[in-house]
Parts: structure tokens; sequence; C-alpha cells
């Protein structure tokens, strides 16, 4: 996979993915702008190297339809100021008033497509449509690490049509860091599961069996595993349909390399509710108007021993619904014991992510990935159709 210091950029015009899928307000304003800060240097690098960028990005699933709702123009009007730079809206992805733009497009100066999936043959990665996004273009750079699980044209077909391709400063950072997650751990290597669904989890977990240590489950997802054991979790969060594949998961775990680790603790409500009645429980079955809804208090100090002694930490999906005070403090321990581990310690993007900064520790992690879904799909097979597609 080429880096952006292999290609000479000067005067060309470059196709850059990004992944400003940027969480959005009732009003349309962005909530949280760091993805759009995470490709700041790539974009920079470029217009620095005086190439002229086209850049395109999805936002939401618009499912193939213009909704004004998705447009990118709050988008472009926040790189527009992170970048002090006026920055052009085309007001769509492909067609004739996109490629006078394109025609028009100098050195240093950003065009930004109309949100990506406006477009219907964006997700079915149709190699026509992708021939167009690629018309008048020099070179291809993906900086959309977040997208790069989606087999979808601007991410993978794209790169039939370009000869010179390269990945953005922001993959090519979270390569390195996923990478050895996945391929070279420091051991001993910690990985903590959590999160509300074991579905999304299952290949991460059966891939680390053999490469972590431990694997420390919480969140919603460990009650799956435990009523998979025939034991009463009350009215917790079970994806029934997983079952069998989580009793296959506690047998495959039997003969593995890695401790597999569910709650000894659990503290219990009766609602998902800031004032409803909680107690704290260590053996099954739980009361039938109960439900799990954070570790209990032992879990969380086994688990922070547990990452203390670890070199390498990957955590992805919060312990408990962290978003409710009385609920957060599991995933708040948690999120300190990582943060102060001796350890590369790295966070899969999401509900995690927010975690971490609701505990204030952010600046500790050494590496939090701006892909939720990409980076869970990474770990699991160490590798991604976007990435494949560079090299
Ligand atoms: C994300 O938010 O994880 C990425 O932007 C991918 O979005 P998607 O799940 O809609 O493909």
């Amino acid at each position: 996979m080429k880096r952006l210091e292999d290609i000479s950029f000067a005067g060309k015009t470059v196709f850059l993915r990004v992944d400003f899928n940027v969480p959005l307000d009732e009003q349309g304003g962005i909530r949280d702008d760091t993805r759009i800060r995470a490709s700041l240097p790539t974009i920079q690098y470029l217009l620095e190297k005086q190439a002229g960028l086209v850049v395109a990005s999805h936002l939401g699933r618009p499912k193939g339809k213009a909704d004004p709702k998705l447009s990118l123009r709050p988008v472009a009007k926040r790189l527009g100021e992170l970048i002090g730079k006026e920055i052009t809206l085309a007001p769509a992805v492909v067609g004739a008033e996109v490629e006078r733009l394109k025609k028009g497009l100098r050195e240093g100066q950003v065009l930004l497509l109309e949100n990506i999936r406006y477009e219907a043959r964006e997700t079915s990665n149709d190699a026509a449509f992708a021939g167009e996004l690629a018309r008048g273009i020099d070179a291809y750079v993906n900086d959309a690490f977040g997208a790069c699980h989606r087999a979808h044209a601007s991410v993978v077909a794209i790169a039939q049509f370009v000869k010179e391709k390269a990945a953005g400063l922001l993959l090519q950072k979270e390569v390195e860091y996923l990478g050895r997650a996945v391929h070279s751990p420091e051991k001993p290597y910690v990985v903590i599961l959590g999160g509300a669904k074991v579905s999304d989890k299952i290949p991460v977990i059966e891939n680390l069996l053999d490469k972590a240590d431990h694997i420390l489950i919480g969140g919603a997802m460990a009650y799956t595993f435990f009523k998979a054991q025939g034991l009463g979790v009350g009215k917790s969060l079970v994806e029934e349909d997983k079952i069998e594949l989580a009793l296959g998961i506690l047998e495959k775990a039997k003969m593995k390399t890695a401790g597999f680790v569910l709650p000894g603790d659990h503290l219990l409500a009766s609602a998902i509710e800031k004032d409803a009645a909680t107690e704290v429980v260590s053996s099954f079955p739980f009361p039938a108007d109960r439900m799990a809804v954070d570790i209990g208090p032992e879990t969380a100090r086994r688990y922070g021993e547990t990452i203390a002694s670890a070199r390498m930490v990957f955590w992805n999906g919060p312990l408990g619904v962290f978003e409710i005070d009385r609920f957060a403090a599991g995933t708040m321990k948690i999120a300190e014991a990582v943060a102060a581990a001796p350890a590369t310690t790295i966070i899969g993007g999401g509900d995690s992510i927010a975690a971490v900064s609701k505990a204030g520790v952010g600046d500790r992690i050494t590496h939090i990935s701006t892909g939720g879904g990409a980076s869970l799909e990474y770990l699991a097979s160490g590798t991604l159709p976007g990435i494949d597609a560079l090299r």
C-alpha cells in the first residue's frame, strides 16, 4: 500500500475519499467534528503539495436519494473554517455541473462532492459509476478508514480506474495501530469487548481467541453468553437468535489460549431509567423483573487488575448503560484503567469514544480509532475491502 510520500501530487487532481459521517443535532448542526479534524493532516498535506482536491464522503444512509437533511453543506462550512479556505460544495455527486466544477479546479482548491450516498450506485459498488467518479482524476487517496469495511464504489471500485493510489495519513495511522492489535500485539494482550450486540463481536472474538491473553466481556452482550449456559438473566437484553453462536464461542474458548472472562457480579435495575431501583448481585438467576445495566464493582476491580498487567489493550464497546450516570461506574472504571495501563492502548470507535470522553481520559489513550464497524471488522479479518483496493 503506497503512502502519500510515494506519489508526486503537484498540479494533479486528486480524488480524496474521507469519512465525514459526523453526528448531527436536531437543527442539522455538527455535534462532533472529530472525523473532519482527523483527516485535516491529509488535506493539508495534499494542498501543500499543490494538488486540486475532489473530496467525497457519505453522511448517514440516504439510500440512493438526495435528502437535504443529509447534505454535506454543514460539513463544507466546518471544513472551510478549519482549513481557512473557501470550499466549493458540488450540487450533486456526478453529472455535467460536477464535471464543469472538476475541470475548473485549480491547485490548492477544494471541491466537496455532495453526499456520495445520494447515488444508489455507490453502495452497489457500481463500476460504471466509479468510472464517472474517476473522470479527470490523476490520483486516488483513501483516508476514510471508518468506511473501509464497505465495498462501495468510492472505496473499492474506483481504485481500478486510477493508476496512482495511496492511503491518507489517517488511514495509514489506523492501519499501523490496528494492524499491531491484530497481527503482532505486545503481550500480555488484553481485549475488552462490550456493547449491546454479541453478533458484531463474534468474528472478533473468534479471531482473537488465539492472539489475546485475556478477553474481558461486559455490556448487554454478556447476557447472551449467560443465557446460552442456561442461566436466568431476568429481563436483561439477550439476542435469542445468537444463543447457539454464543455457545459455540464458549466451547471454542475452552480450547484457546485467551482467558475468556464474563462478569462475576452485576448491577441490576428495574428499568433503563435514571431513578430505577438497583441492586448488585453475584449469582443467578436474576429476579424476573430486573435487567443488567453495568458490570458490578468486583468485576470492575478484577478487570482493572488484568488491564494494569497489559502491554497492549484493545477496547470496543461500553460495559454498561454509561449514558445514565448511575449505571456508568463500571465503564468509567475501565476507561480509567485503560488510560492508566503501561500499555499501547487502542479504542475502537463509536460508543467507546463517548465513554472515554465522559471519563475525561481521551488524551491518555495511545490511539482512538475513527472507525466503529471498520475497527471491529479489521480486528476480525486483518484487512478491509478498502485497504485491499489500494494494494
Ligand atoms: C461509521 O459511522 O461507522 C462509518 O461512517 C460507516 O457508516 P455506515 O455504517 O453507514 O456504512
